[in-house]
Order: structure tokens, then sequence, then C-alpha cells
């Protein structure tokens, strides 16, 4: 889907490279510009979070990695070949569960591996191995409206590990979830990726959990949507709740926040997000 339809092997040991990706949807007369030269690399089994205001091309970058929308200029490249489509290496998890709501949790994290034909006693024991690992056991009978939001997310991220994808595209899973839930899902979700780590990209409009998950957090502008800067966490894992409250953590949030919250350009000088599109 991409405008590059030749493949392009690039020689970098990036497993996501993005590399001067322009993006431009039509506004009225002119071109409304998504986003303006986003560069990016990310390196194989990398967890690296996105974070930025409202409308500041965030889900248009993790739509460009995913495969759902083509680029203006520029490439989107997995393992040095340019992005043409959704993929099964690419796992993507939305903020809405998207969880069939007649299926139980073990059918609906089966059902990727149904549709690629794996074996059914295959299916059964993947599915199993990540419902348990999500912490899900008991409840692989359920339907998903007898689960809570954040048990739905679980489910989710149990059912985008269980086809095996090399990469994790997150786009603000835990956005709809309250505060507690949130954090819990942070350490569920380090814990995962710690046993079975892949490249992660996810997205947030929340600092403390951009620092909390990642190796690396990118802050993006908008207007034009861009990458602003990059933070890199030297904190080690497994991440804890006490480190939540360490000096470390907190110097890094601050600049983060800073980062998010009063990014400067030639005319503009404060981007809340409240002031844009979600
Ligand atoms: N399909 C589209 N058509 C027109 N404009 C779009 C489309 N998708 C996104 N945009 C615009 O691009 C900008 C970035 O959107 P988005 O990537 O959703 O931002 P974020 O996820 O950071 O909030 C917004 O101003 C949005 O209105
Ligand atoms: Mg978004």
């Amino acid at each position: 889907m991409t405008s590059t339809s030749t493949p392009t092997r690039v020689s970098d040991a990036a497993k996501i490279s993005v590399r001067g990706v322009t993006k431009t949807f039509p506004l009225g007369n002119e071109d409304f510009i998504a986003l303006d030269n986003v560069s990016l690399d990310v390196a194989d089994n990398e967890f690296v979070t996105i974070v930025g205001p409202s409308g500041c091309g965030k889900s248009t970058l993790m739509n460009v990695l995913a495969g759902l929308e083509d680029v203006s200029s520029g490439h989107a490249l997995v393992d040095g070949i340019a992005v043409a489509g959704p993929g099964p290496e690419r796992g993507v998890i939305f903020q809405q569960y998207a969880l069939f709501p007649w299926l139980t949790v073990r059918k609906n994290v089966e059902f990727g591996l149904k549709t690629a034909r794996v074996p059914r006693a295959e299916r059964r024991e993947r599915a199993e191995h990540f419902i348990n690992l999500v912490g899900l056991t008991q409840f692989a009978d359920a339907l998903p409206k007898m689960l809570s939001g954040g048990m739905k997310q679980r489910c989710a991220i149990a059912r985008a590990y269980a086809v095996n994808p090399s990469i994790l595209l997150m786009d603000e899973p835990f956005g709809a979830l309250d505060a507690l839930t949130r954090v819990r899902l942070q350490e569920q979700l380090l814990e995962t990726w710690s046993q079975e780590k892949r490249t992660v990209v996810f997205i947030t409009h929340d600092v403390d959990e951009a620092v909390f998950l990642a190796n690396r957090v990118v802050v993006m502008a908008a207007r034009p949507g861009r990458v602003y800067d990059v933070i890199d966490v030297d904190l080690p894992y497994p991440r804890t709740e006490d480190m939540r409250l360490s000096p470390e953590f907190t110097a890094l949030r601050n600049r983060v926040w800073h980062s998010v919250y009063h990014q400067t350009t030639g005319q503009q000088t404060s981007l809340m997000p409240s002031t844009a599109t979600a």
C-alpha cells in the first residue's frame, strides 16, 4: 500500500526504520501535513514509546508502520523492506478492544492462528501459553462481555502475541482504562515483554507511561507532525513501583514532560494537547 512499490533493502540493523516520511492529507484546496520528514530507527527487541499532543501524527505514524496508510514521500522499512501493507510479523493493538464479542477469550486468542491455518492442537497450546502469560487462565472460556476493560486489553495482547509477530504496534492501548488498571497493565506488559522479547512501538499521551515502559521515548510535535526530541531511559528492567518515585525517574519524567508541553517552533511557543484534534 505504500507509494514505494519496489522493496528496498538497506544495509543497517534497525528492525524498523522510518526515513524521511511525510504524509499529507487533502484539506480543502491544500494539503494538510500530518507527518513532516519523520525519521526514526527502532532496534530489534527495543521498547520505544511515542508521546506527543493530540493531532501530532502518532496514529498516522502507527498506521504507516502497520501498513494501513501509505506515505506521501520517504520510506517505512521493516527488516530493511518497505512496508507495503499489513503483515503477520506486525501485531497491532488499538485503544478500542478489538475482540470478537461472540468468541471466548480462548477463541479470540486462537483466531489469528486459525486464519494462519495453524493445526488445532498447536493452536490450543499457543493460545493457552499466552492466555496464561497475561494472567487470564481462569477466564479462558469467558466471553468478552464478562471481562473488565483491563482484562479485555490483556486478551488483545495475548491475541497479538499468539501469532508470534516480531513487532508489536500499540496505539494508546491503555488509554481507555482507569489509572490503577493502567499502572497494573504497564507492569504486566513489561513482564510479558521480558519473557517474550519483541520490538515494541507503543503510543501514548501519558508521560509517566511513556517513561515507565521505554528504552527510549520519542516526543513528537504537531503542526506539522514531527519528531521533536528523543530521550534515552537508562533505568534497568524490571521496572518497579518504587522506581516511579526515584529521583532518576522523576528527572526523566520532567524532561519528557517539558519536551511535550513546552514545545517551541519558530511561530508557536506552546502546543497544549487540548488545542488539537483527537
Ligand atoms: N484520514 C485522514 N484524513 C484527513 N486528516 C487526517 C486523517 N488522519 C489523520 N488526519 C489528521 O492528521 C493529524 C494527525 O492525526 P493523528 O495521527 O490521528 O494524531 P494523533 O494520533 O497524534 O492524535 C490530525 O490533525 C488529523 O486530523
Ligand atoms: Mg491517535
